[in-house]
């Protein structure tokens, strides 16, 4: 009998063939292993739709489909003990999925893993329907709690509002490339409008920090005739003459 984890002959002979410099099919040796494992025949098959029976949201499926597994399940367990990282799958080392500095600084509790979790977690989650692929993922009110409006509910944040009904991303950016971001083009639109990287609005474009020490005061310099216009008048442009009121 199959024991999960354990490897079957295609997957001993592979690297025997490979050393050997002989043109291997891994995907139909893959399908092969598959289908001994699964009672599958996806070698029939080319290409193969994974999701035709892994259930996975992207395309608009909401069960685990006819293999009772939703494909992020299938995919992190079974490569979580198997030595894969996330950069042998996810965009590379190069690219890395996160480009915001403040989140993936290596000290402290920024990584990837914070957020997400590592593969086992992300699989078995997934794999137990404590979470739904792709709909459930992490919230900003994880770490940035105490924060008034920063609780998203159920939507997830490139979906959700706040401050009006302007979108979460309008200001920060996408979950990946908030602003700071690691690359120039991520931090185009607070350059053009702020001339600085801060999330837009934000009153550290100009300031040490996004405090000031009254209201008092912001209104003497960033209200009436000839005052500063502040981050804030990219969308109100008509600040300056209408914060004192
Ligand atoms: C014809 C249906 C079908 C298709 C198509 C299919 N699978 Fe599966 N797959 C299954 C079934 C059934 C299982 C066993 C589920 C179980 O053990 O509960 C399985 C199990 C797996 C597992 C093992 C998960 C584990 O932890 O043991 C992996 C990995 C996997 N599939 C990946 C894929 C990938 C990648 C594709 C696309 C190339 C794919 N499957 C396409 C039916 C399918
Ligand atoms: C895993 C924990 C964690 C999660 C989840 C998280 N953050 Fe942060 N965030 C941090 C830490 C840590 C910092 C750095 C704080 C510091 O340097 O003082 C930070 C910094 C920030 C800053 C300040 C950036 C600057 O200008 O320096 C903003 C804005 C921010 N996060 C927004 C978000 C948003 C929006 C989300 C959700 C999409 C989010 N964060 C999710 C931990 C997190
Ligand atoms: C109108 C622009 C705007 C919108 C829309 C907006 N934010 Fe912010 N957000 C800001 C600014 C400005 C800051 C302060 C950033 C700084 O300090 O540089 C901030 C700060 C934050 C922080 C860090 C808070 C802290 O002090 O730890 C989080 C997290 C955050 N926002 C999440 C969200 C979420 C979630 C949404 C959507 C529900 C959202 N923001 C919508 C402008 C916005
Ligand atoms: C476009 C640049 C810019 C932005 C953005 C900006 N300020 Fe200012 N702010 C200034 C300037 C310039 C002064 C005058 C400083 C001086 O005279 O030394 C000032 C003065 C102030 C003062 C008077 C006290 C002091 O430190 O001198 C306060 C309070 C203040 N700002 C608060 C804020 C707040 C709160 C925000 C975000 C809502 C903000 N500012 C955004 C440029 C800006
Ligand atoms: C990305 C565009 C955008 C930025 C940047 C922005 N706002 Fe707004 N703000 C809006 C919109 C849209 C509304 C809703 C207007 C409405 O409902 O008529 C709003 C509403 C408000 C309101 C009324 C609040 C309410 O709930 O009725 C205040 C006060 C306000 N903004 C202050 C600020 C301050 C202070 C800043 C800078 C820290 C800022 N805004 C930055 C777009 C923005």
């Amino acid at each position: 009998m199959w024991v999960p984890g354990s490897r079957g002959v295609i997957e001993n002979v592979l690297p025997a063939f490979e050393t050997a410099g002989m043109e291997v099919q891994r995907s139909a040796y893959r399908s092969m292993s598959h289908d001994r494992l699964h009672g599958t025949r996806l070698v029939n098959q080319k290409p193969v739709l994974c999701a035709s029976c892994h259930g996975t949201p992207v395309p608009g499926q909401a069960d685990k489909g006819s293999a009772g597994m939703y494909l992020s399940a299938a995919i992190h367990t079974y490569h979580a003990p198997r030595g894969a990282t996330r950069y042998n799958c996810h965009p590379g080392s190069q690219t890395r999925c996160s480009r915001s500095p403040p989140h993936t600084a290596v000290s402290g509790n920024r990584t990837r893993t914070t957020c997400h979790g590592d593969r086992t977690r992300v699989g078995q989650t997934a794999m137990t329907g404590a979470r739904v692929p792709w709909s459930n993922e992490p919230k900003c009110v994880t770490c940035h709690a105490g924060v008034a409006g920063v609780d998203t509910g159920d939507p997830l944040y490139r979906n959700a509002t706040g401050h009006g009904n302007v979108h979460c991303a309008r200001c920060h950016g996408s979950p990946h490339a908030m602003v700071p971001g690691r690359e120039a083009s991520d931090n185009y639109q607070a350059m053009q409008y702020q001339h600085s990287p801060k999330t837009i609005g934000s009153c550290g474009a100009c300031h040490d920090n996004s405090k000031g020490e009254s209201a008092c005061e912001l209104a003497d310099q960033h209200a009436g005739p000839g005052a500063t216009p502040s981050a804030c008048n990219v969308c109100h442009t008509d600040v300056s003459a209408n914060t004192a009121q």
